[in-house]
């Protein structure tokens, strides 16, 4: 008889067998030669525990809160789109599965449903993930993220240009389903996109994003701003700078751009740079629960998942991601009594063996030593 999933690992194996070959390969590809697909893997590895034993941790506190919002352990869901690669349902099977855990869902801009159909699917907090395709469009979309409850904006910076994966292309990788988000009769602001009402991403041209369009995005919403792809210390003090609530770091599953550092050996030069003024957040390979305590040892408030989700979607729906997470909580728990913890609270780098050749910038001093930030 063949046993039920144990591992996050389980599930991507089942996954590959069940899912049609081009839509297992477009959620599990990486950009070009997928370097930073792999290392985002590597660099966790690499990174081993200090465990400590004659405690008594008998209680261990699990719970945290992002940007205010209460979750039941640290782990959410990264914003992906087009769910309908691994079920029917869709990202409402995601929402269900996320709630039950006790977790919150970032929704993709291109998600298969609407905003407002995975919000009155979910149980849970959800923020929704933004991505700038002018001026309109993204106006229209943040007005109607505040009237669906949605409770932050996840601002994605680290997709300036359309970057197709090789894989995708040699697949001619066709995708799934509709734009819910971008429904004509639905969204007045689609008259600028495609004539079918998708907005397409894969067109030449992006309208830039820049600094000037975040300030904008500040005085547009009174919800908390979250940057998702923030890599390198000056850009997060100027986040800072710029009225974010909250960083993510994270590499974009390395699907975009090859050949730049994994998200965990970014986190302490982001930790370091912002120095507690916003919350900070990893993603980008995380697969077990020790991944979990070596992100908030390292000083992050909780991590993301993105492709483990699929997996669970594609086992069994809003279940199977709920169990994916159930995962994680248990072998995160195990961690925690492993290295002697009580409370999500109290973790500090004295858990950790950091590889000495990790970035250079480790703390405040080490980045005021060697970078000039205006005054
Ligand atoms: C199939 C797929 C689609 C994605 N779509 C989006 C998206 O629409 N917007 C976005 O900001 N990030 C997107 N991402 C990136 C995820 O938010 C996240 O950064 C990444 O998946 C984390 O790495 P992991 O897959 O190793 O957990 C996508 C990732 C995957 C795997």
């Amino acid at each position: 008889m063949r046993m039920d999933p144990i591992s996050l690992y389980d599930y991507e194996a089942r996954a590959r067998q069940i899912l049609p070959h081009n839509n297992w390969v477009f959620i599990e590809a990486g950009a070009m030669d997928e370097r930073t697909t792999a290392r985002n893997r590597t660099a966790f590895e690499s990174l081993t525990l200090r465990p400590r034993f004659l405690r008594d941790t008998t209680e261990r506190k699990m719970t945290t809160t992002v940007l205010g919002d209460g979750i039941s352990f640290p782990v959410m869901i990264s914003p992906t789109d087009s769910h309908l690669n691994a079920h029917p349902e869709a990202e409402r099977a995601t929402a269900r599965g996320a709630g039950m855990s006790g977790t919150l869902m970032m929704c993709s801009t291109s998600s298969n449903c609407s905003m407002e159909e995975i919000a009155e699917a979910a149980t849970g907090p959800l923020w929704f993930q933004l991505s700038h395709r002018g001026y309109d469009l993204t106006e229209n979309l943040v007005k109607r993220a505040e009237a669906a409850g949605f409770k932050a904006i996840v601002l994605t910076v680290d997709a300036p240009f359309p970057s197709p994966k090789e894989r995708d292309l040699r697949n001619r990788y066709e995708r799934p389903g509709e734009y819910g988000n971008f429904r004509p009769h639905e969204n007045p602001a689609v008259a600028a996109l495609a004539a079918d009402g998708s907005p397409d991403w894969e067109m030449p041209q992006c309208p830039p994003l820049t600094w000037r369009e975040l300030d904008w995005l500040r005085s547009l919403t009174d919800l908390p701003l979250v940057l998702k792809g923030i890599r390198v210390a000056e850009d997060a003090r100027m986040a800072v700078d710029h009225g974010v609530n909250a960083i993510m770091v994270s590499t974009h599953g390395g699907r975009r751009f090859d050949d730049t550092m994994s998200s965990i050996e970014m986190v302490p030069e982001i930790v370091a740079a912002t120095g507690g003024r916003v919350e900070v957040y990893v993603d980008s390979g995380v697969r077990r629960g020790s991944d979990v305590l070596k992100a908030l040892a390292l000083g992050a408030t909780a991590v993301s998942i993105g492709r483990p989700l699929y997996w669970g979607l594609a086992l069994n729906g809003a279940d199977g991601v709920h169990h994916v997470l159930e995962i994680l909580r248990e072998e995160f728990n195990r961690a925690m009594a492993y290295c002697g913890q009580n409370s999500v609270d109290d973790l500090d780098d004295g858990l950790l063996n950091i590889p000495r050749d990790w970035g250079p910038f480790r703390t405040e001093s080490d980045i005021a030593a060697h970078l000039q930030f205006p005054a």
